[in-house]
């Protein structure tokens, strides 16, 4: 079949692919990525409260899968945002709120359900780009070379082909076969996007669903991995990978990049908690030190953990203490050099400085 960038791909082949993918090379990496996973899901099962961590690696990877389509936010504006109020902010910083919002109502679909259709992945996709236009209808979508505006692939244009190829996708996502899992991940994803069933956000929910995979297929106990900060930093091999698959059928190349993303990812991803498990101690060592018995509070401390930037409402609604104190307690951790505060829109806002620059790395 020839393919040709400017027609609509309507000839795009179902899945599965029909040539076989997983050669040595590519089972040898796959193990090593299924390590470094396991590795990670180990780590997390011995976490106390996981929720702590996860805040942090969702909004990590919030953040990151929204900078390939530029919405650069600053690590800061973000954090502002989620402490006073979201309605206020910038709106490059609503779209990584709203892709963070979008992969915890997949985690939620997933969670009740065991799997995710078509309907579940057109929700999906219409909590981050804010709107219900759905799957296309209208032809006219092209994806095109940033830098020499040529056309590099047209996606499928009939809607019944569309929704066909959906429904071919969901099947091959939500039945086990042979294969292994992290390589029908990647397989689903080219697939995904070659599809490309919505005029926006198909990358981002692209890899919302990568790392919704990896958690029904229980190789992950929650999305704790920020794996699209790897694809967005090399962005033009990802392209071209992807590009590669439709034209040489060269489906090895693109698997084994996905592989070690994935294995690169979350050898990172068990650095970063280690992290910021490491400041926890010290910083309850440190609290302990200098703050007065009757103030310290271990529940307070990990709660300033469970995002950067805290303010007196967050102790009290955790019911840690009423108003008053509530604000003398991070007062305290003001003076022991525990916290930062500014004022923003009349409030005070506490920055646990620390855990904020382990979190923009
Ligand atoms: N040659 C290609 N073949 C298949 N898919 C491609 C190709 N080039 C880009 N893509 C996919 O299209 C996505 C962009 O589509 P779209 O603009 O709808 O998504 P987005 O979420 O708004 O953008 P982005 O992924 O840039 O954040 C890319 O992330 C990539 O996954
Ligand atoms: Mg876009």
């Amino acid at each position: 079949m020839s393919f040709n960038p400017e027609t609509p791909y309507n000839d795009l082949p179902v899945l599965p692919p029909n040539t076989e993918i997983e050669n040595r090379q590519v089972l040898k990496r796959a193990i090593a990525a299924h390590q470094t996973l396991a590795e990670l899901k180990g780590f997390c099962a011995t976490l106390a409260d996981e929720s702590m961590l996860l805040n942090s690696v969702v909004l990590k990877e919030a953040q990151a899968s929204s900078e390939i389509e530029n919405i650069i936010t600053t690590q800061d504006a973000l954090y502002r945002a989620l402490a006073v109020k979201a309605e206020n902010a910038a709106p490059e910083t609503k779209e990584v709120l709203s892709y963070r919002k979008a992969m915890w109502s997949g985690m939620k679909l997933l969670e009740t359900k065991g799997l995710l259709t078509i309907n579940d992945i057109i929700a999906i996709q219409q909590e981050i780009v804010g709107n219900t236009a759905g799957i296309r209808t209208m032809p006219g979508t092209v994806l095109r070379n940033d830098a020499t505006q040529r056309t590099i692939y047209t996606p499928p244009d009939e809607e019944s082909t569309i929704r066909q190829l959906l429904g071919n996708l969901q099947t091959y996502w939500n039945t086990s076969d042979s294969t292994d899992p992290l390589v029908k991940m990647a397989v689903s994803h080219y697939q995904f996007e070659s599809i490309h069933p919505f005029y926006d956000g198909n990358g981002r929910t692209g890899r919302i669903l990568n790392v919704l995979y990896l958690v029904k297929e229980r190789l992950l106990p929650s999305p704790v991995l920020y794996l699209s900060e790897y694809i967005i930093d090399r962005k033009g091999r990802y392209y071209s990978l992807l590009q590669q698959v439709r034209t040489d059928a060269n489906w090895r190349d693109w698997v084994l990049f996905m592989l070690d993303a994935v294995e690169a990812t979350a050898r990172r991803t068990l650095s970063l908690i280690d992290a910021i498990l490491r400041l926890l101690e010290e910083t309850l060592e440190q609290a302990k030190a200098s703050l007065p018995k009757t103030s310290y509070s271990k529940e307070l401390i990990e709660m300033i953990f469970n995002q950067p930037y805290t303010k007196i409402e967050h102790v009290v609604d955790r019911g840690l203490a009423e108003r008053r104190t509530a604000s003398k307690y991070l007062q305290q951790l003001e003076d022991a050099g525990i916290l930062e505060s500014f004022k923003a829109w009349k409030e005070t806002i506490y920055v646990n400085r620390r855990l904020f620059d382990l979190l923009k790395e």
